[in-house]
């Protein structure tokens, strides 16, 4: 039996592990310690996926909290170390790590873990935006350097890796877990009242999700995105559930009345998996600077208008339904007018995107 420190600490990371700790617990040979470093702390931003998902407790629960890049990696590292140490000196050492994504908790789990010689294996290895100023792309960097086991979620992934000189024998394209676990939750979600209660219909409204530093840090470019979807709320309503980052800048940059006082734009906390799948799955249009939610709304098909320079899931762009917008408020606007009118591109979803991925990452983690 293998033993498996499995690493969660962000909400994306959530939905990722999920399906990986199902099917772990259907295989004897391996046993799962569920470890989750609180870098996301919040009930709406960590506990609630726990719940619809089905994720046990953690086994472990660091409480590392918020924090500077410096500070919160640090801290995530040197208590990782502790417990990995631990558990080798109670006669329980772990044999292998699984992180997901690229967090910081993802890259400083896989550092503890490899000086102590115990291999990671990296879910959703290979992603590049090639933008080094976005801290997830120095996330994954780190991570898919160090690790042994790349499990890839789309084929540009592993044209990366080989690229940067990893051996084919560390790369397995496995597929997408994130669409294993919408796959899995789609029929309850849509049982979900939050349409009702928020007074949108199906198929009438768009979702926007904001989240990113270089999105939202600075207020003029924060302000100008703002413009973009106050434009856009005059031609459908918005649903907009915002994270505690860009609730934090609104209010710092006085922009919270913008919005408030804007009635086609409905403002929400962070919502929990079901009642957010409920509404992207029903939505006509999804504005989003999130990397899940690309794939998600390619596996939803639906339009995608992506506020990003670039993406490290190009599939979601060549054969999915997002655009990269940018921060181009004519750009948006083309595109949302081809939505409206009915032209917008179609989308395909990628092969291995078929809730399934997590099966095949255990057949790679019982063959290591
Ligand atoms: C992190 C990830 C990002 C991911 C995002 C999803 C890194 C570098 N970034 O960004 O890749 O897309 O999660 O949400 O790991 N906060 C709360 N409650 C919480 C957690 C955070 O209010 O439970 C607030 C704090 O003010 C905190 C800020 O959000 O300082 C940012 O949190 P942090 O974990 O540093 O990064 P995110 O922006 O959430």
């Amino acid at each position: 039996m293998k033993r498996i420190a499995c690493i969660v600490g962000a909400r994306p990371n959530f939905m990722k592990i999920a399906p990986i700790l199902r099917a772990m617990k259907s295989t004897p040979e391996l046993k799962p310690t569920l470890i989750h470093t609180g870098q996301h702390y919040d009930k709406n931003l960590s506990d609630v996926f726990f719940e619809e998902l089905g994720i046990s407790r953690p086994d472990i629960s660091m409480g590392i909290g918020s924090g500077s890049h410096g500070k919160q990696t640090a801290e995530i590292l040197v208590g990782i170390e502790g417990i990995l140490v631990e558990a080798a000196d109670r006669g329980e050492p772990f044999d292998r790590m699984v992180v997901v994504g690229d967090v910081n908790s993802t890259v400083a789990a896989a550092i503890a873990a490899v000086k102590l010689h115990i291999p990671v294996a990296h879910v959703e290895a290979g992603l590049r935006s090639f933008d080094r100023a976005m801290p997830e792309e120095i996330n994954r960097l780190l991570t898919d350097s160090i690790c042994d086991m790349l499990l890839v979620s789309e084929p540009e992934g592993v044209v990366n890796l080989k690229n940067e000189g990893h051996a084919d024998s560390k790369i397995h394209l496995v597929g997408n877990v994130m669409i294993d676990t919408l796959l899995h939750q789609v029929k309850i979600a849509k049982t979900s009242g939050v349409l009702k209660e928020h007074g949108v219909e199906p198929r009438n409204y768009g979702v926007v999700t904001l989240h990113r530093p270089a999105n939202v840090d600075d207020k003029k470019v924060l302000g100008a995105l703002l413009d973009v979807l106050i434009d856009v709320s005059k031609h459908m309503k918005l649903v907009f559930p915002i994270h505690p980052r860009t609730s934090a800048r609104l209010k710092e940059h006085g922009l919270e009345n913008v919005l408030q006082s804007n009635p086609n734009i409905v403002c929400l906390g962070p919502l929990g998996y079901n009642d957010f799948l409920c509404l992207t799955s029903q939505a006509k249009v999804i504005v989003t600077d999130s990397g899940g939610l690309q794939e998600e709304s390619t596996a939803l098909d639906v339009p995608c208008l992506t506020m990003r320079p670039n993406t490290e899931r190009p599939i979601t762009v060549t054969s999915g339904t997002s655009t990269l917008v940018g921060s181009d408020a004519d750009k948006l606007q083309l595109h949302l007018n081809e939505v409206l009118g009915g032209t917008y591109k179609k989308g395909e979803c990628p092969q291995l995107w078929d809730g399934n991925a997590a099966q095949r990452i255990v057949e790679v983690l019982l063959k290591s």
